[in-house]
């Protein structure tokens, strides 16, 4: 039965899975309402938008971030910015859940100390999808990726230590954290075209927040 308590980080489920080596899916490891909330300040400082990329096209999937450093493309790069190039100020800090949450996760899959200094913040409408790309403009890969699904489903594609090719996919639930590192940390992944939920149409977006030690 799960196990519904009032903290942030209780586990509903309390399901830990290797789904790939070096991966972990620990499903409903948080719930996402205050989450959600934390989003806002955010947003109205570094709101949402998408990001011209060193392949001429803009990206599919809009972008934000908290943290000392955000992640960054241009035309000519991607790179990790201490200011918003939106308003030249620095980045909303990163609120004390958020950490508290990334640095849970990563324990929960034998990182411990993670202490992440960057949060991408992407956001898929109905129909937004992420092609397959490495995590790769770190300074250290000894650092674990985390990352937390909220709002819509989404089916998530490792491709594995090459772009192409599935290797595996599974959904990530509202709630869901993901855990990636040392073999698999510059692992090829991606996110399948986002679908509507028939049964929850209030539900539009999914938003992943993406936990890294950038420096
Ligand atoms: C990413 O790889 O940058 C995000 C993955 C996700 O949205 O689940
Ligand atoms: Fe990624």
């Amino acid at each position: 039965m799960p196990n519904y308590q009032s903290d942030l980080f209780s586990a509903l489920s309390d399901s830990k899975e290797q789904i790939y080596p070096d991966v972990y899916r620990l499903s409903r490891f948080t719930k996402t309402d205050k989450l959600h909330k934390s989003l806002g300040p955010i947003l109205q400082h570094s709101p949402f938008r998408k990001m011209m990329t060193p392949n001429g096209h803009y990206t599919n999937i809009a972008f934000t971030n908290c943290g000392e450093y955000g992640w960054v493309s241009n035309k000519v790069r991607y790179q990790y910015l201490d200011k918003d190039p939106l308003n030249n100020q620095p980045w909303p800090p990163m609120p004390q859940i958020f950490k508290d949450l990334a640095a849970n996760a990563a324990l929960e899959a034998g990182y411990s100390h993670f202490m992440p200094d960057s949060c991408l913040i992407n956001q898929y409408l109905i129909g937004s999808k992420l092609g397959s790309h490495q995590d790769k403009n770190e300074k250290d890969f000894n650092h674990p990726i985390v990352s937390v699904s909220i709002g819509l489903t989404a089916i998530f594609q490792i491709y594995g230590k090459t772009r192409s090719g599935i290797k595996a996919q599974f959904p990530l639930y509202d709630g869901d954290v993901m855990v990636w590192g040392d073999s698999a940390r510059l692992m090829y992944h991606g996110v399948k075209s986002l679908t509507a939920a028939p049964l929850k149409p209030n539900l539009t977006q999914r938003v992943n927040l993406t936990f890294r030690k950038s420096h």
